[in-house]
């Protein structure tokens, strides 16, 4: 024990020593401030993250600046040498309003009226221009007619094409825009504009779409670092989280998306085959070990708030995602100089990838960030489900920081709950703090700081950069984007198939945006409904008042031939009170072969306690009750939880 404290206080001693050094050296170019550096991560982040904001805006063509950024159009960083950022990434320009859109959402969604919605919803609208136009765009990947030119990855900054040799086409850029232009989509048909969704975003959505099911199966550049050719776990998951959305968002227009549908399950099929054993095989076939801080992105990619701990895509409390972050930020404490002597389970500079030697493959400010954000999801999706599962493929993560962790199921009502999310808390703000450290005083975030002392380096002022401190810091906050209901593609093939499909490509032209597309107020986005893999949540957060009603969405798994319905029917008035003539109608919306699912989600009192039954109607009209005893429910009625899954009930 003393040992090891006196190493730390000496590594610290010899650290500051050579700091002083360097710093008496190279004032001039090296702006850390000791505020910065040892103010707390609170007074930071308050600092920080309007600063970030103002860096994203900056970035953004609004029409007023002079150095011929179009309206909409994000470039990746100011510099123009050494290196030059000045283009449009399409990847690098979704992640980042991808950012924007969920904090407009957030915004919207508290009403506090203060004017900073109209104008992010102002650049979210000039985005969404922007790319429909730039999706037209004819560039040396092709055209748009066949979809070809979608997998473009950069641009110049007034949209015309890039003509200089690159490694084209791209496969994430598409994916990534779609999920972030279906948020806003999602938000417009929840505030009741339904039609300016369908006419003006569904159009851009669905062109990339139609491009993910074409392309998630062939070879090309799929690499998100834009360096080797062949597989990438990041953008399979990317793609797969589109096509799955692009399902739903389809269906909620009263629309659909045969070739998302179709697709969908092979990608999640594709997508499991990264897994190998202890982490995520960030590139197969690339020659590199594959520990990848672009796994960590796909993760937080990926996140849904309300999702399981699912293996199958990924979730941050997933036992392989967790396993996965230990061996990425393992990778990299052996290799930095400013790591050194910070064993597993202490928070530190995290690269892109051990091997990395571009721009001197320093450690990363966005990845670094990353690296915390995935343990605020992680305690997030904890909270919410009640209960934290450790198993053997994650104990090796929860030792690192909580030494007493095993193997089992730790219920929120426990100590050992509370132990372990205050270890990870504290261990993601590690990570945060490290980002402080190497931040200079003026805020600016470059895209990478030095291995040997933590001076900022290469492009500076980069929008992802800025992009991934404000959604760590959000998330730190439990501010989280809305469901995409995760739990409902969590089945797998048994094989997997090389596949893809046609969709159509059409130049959406419709980009003038109706006046005042204004909140409505409490319209939460809801996901569509499905059968949970997921336990019942229980609620953790302390409160007062717990909600008056509870939305209870039943699943009921009844055999049905052709026209025959289900019903449900129970003993309080919202059930019909026992009389068939008001039985609730179950939805066969989600009924495949191979899942016989009726469902509905039904609006209930808190603390209800009530009998209900399965009705059956038959094609010609008769009324068939199941059989056995009544069901029997109580509605919970508990802080924090408004929201329940049953998914228990078989027609008997
Ligand atoms: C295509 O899909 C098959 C089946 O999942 C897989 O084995 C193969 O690696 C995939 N190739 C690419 C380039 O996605
Ligand atoms: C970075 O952004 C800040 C704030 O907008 C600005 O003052 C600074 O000049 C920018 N740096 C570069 C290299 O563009």
């Amino acid at each position: 024990m003393h040992h090891h404290l006196l190493y730390r206080s000496l590594c610290a001693c010899i650290f500051l020593f050579s700091r002083a050094i360097l710093g008496a050296a190279a004032a001039a170019q090296i702006p850390l401030s000791l505020a910065a550096a040892t103010g707390s991560l609170d007074a930071w982040l308050a600092i920080e993250t309007p600063f970030a904001l103002n860096g994203i805006f900056e970035n953004t063509g609004d029409g007023s600046r002079q150095d011929g950024v179009d309206e909409g159009i994000v470039i990746a960083s100011p510099s123009k040498e050494d290196p030059d950022y000045f283009y449009t990434w399409t990847r690098d320009s979704a992640l980042v309003f991808k950012c924007l859109v969920d904090t407009f959402i957030a915004a919207s969604d508290d009403d506090s009226g203060d004017g900073d919605e109209s104008v992010l919803q102002t650049r979210i609208h000039q985005y969404i221009s922007s790319q429909a136009y730039l999706q037209t765009v004819w560039n040396p990947s092709g055209g748009w007619w066949n979809g070809a030119g979608l997998g473009e990855p950069k641009f110049q900054v007034n949209s015309t094409p890039f003509v200089g040799s690159w490694g084209r086409p791209q496969a994430d850029g598409p994916g990534l825009r779609a999920v972030t232009m279906m948020a806003y989509a999602r938000w417009l048909i929840a505030n009741g504009y339904e039609s300016t969704a369908e006419r003006i975003v569904w159009p851009v959505i669905q062109n990339d779409l139609s491009f993910v099911a074409a392309h998630w199966n062939s070879s090309g550049f799929a690499d998100l670092w834009e360096e080797v050719q062949g597989l990438s776990f990041f953008t399979t998951l990317v793609q797969h989280r589109a096509l799955v959305e692009g399902r739903d968002l389809a269906v909620e227009l009263g629309l659909e998306c045969a070739y998302c549908e179709s697709q969908a399950p092979q990608v999640r099929c594709l997508l499991q085959t990264y897994w190998t054993g202890s982490y995520m095989d960030s590139h197969p076939g690339s020659g590199r070990a594959g520990k990848d801080a672009s796994t960590i992105l796909a993760s937080i990619y990926g996140f849904d708030p309300d999702g399981g701990c699912d293996d199958i895509t990924f979730q941050p409390c997933s036992a392989r995602a967790l396993a996965n972050h230990k061996a990425v930020t393992d990778s990299f404490r052996l290799i930095y100089p400013i790591n050194a002597g910070l064993q597993a389970g202490k928070s530190v500079a995290i690269g892109r990838y051990a091997e990395d030697v571009y721009h001197g493959g320093h450690p990363w400010y966005l990845t670094t960030f990353a690296a915390a954000e995935q343990l605020y999801d992680a305690i997030y999706q904890w909270h919410n489900r009640g209960s934290i599962d450790i198993s053997d493929v994650s104990l090796g993560f929860f030792k690192d920081i909580y030494s007493r962790a095993a193997v089992g199921t730790y219920a929120a009502s426990g100590e050992t709950f509370w132990a372990i999310v205050a270890a990870v808390r504290e261990y993601a703000d590690g990570y945060l703090s490290v980002a402080q450290k190497y931040t200079p005083d003026s805020g600016e975030l470059a895209e990478q700081f030095s291995r040997q002392n933590g001076i900022p380096l290469s492009a500076n002022n980069l929008t992802w950069s800025y992009a991934a401190l404000l959604t760590a810091a959000a998330r730190r906050r439990s501010i989280v984007p809305p469901s995409w209901s995760e739990w409902c593609s969590t089945d797998v093939p048994e094989t997997c198939l090389p596949t893809f499909a046609i969709g159509s490509y059409k130049a959406a032209s419709i980009t003038s945006w109706p006046p005042a597309l204004t909140s409505k107020g409490g319209s939460e986005i809801l996901p569509p409904a499905c059968i949970p893999t997921t336990p019942e949540p229980s609620p953790t957060t302390p409160c007062t008042t717990p909600p008056t009603s509870v939305t209870v969405t039943f699943n009921e798994i009844a055999t049905t031939e052709w026209g025959e319905v289900i019903f449900i029917v129970g003993s309080i008035p919202q059930l019909g009170s026992w009389k068939p003539t008001d039985a609730i109608t179950l939805s066969a919306y989600r009924y495949t072969g191979s899942n016989h699912l009726w469902y509905q989600t039904i609006n209930l009192p808190s603390g209800a306690s009530f009998e209900y039954k399965y009705l059956r109607k038959k094609r010609d009209g008769a009324i068939v009750w199941e059989g056995g005893p009544n069901r029997a429910y109580t509605v919970p009625k508990q802080c924090g939880l408004s929201r329940v899954m049953r998914n228990d009930d078989h027609w008997r």
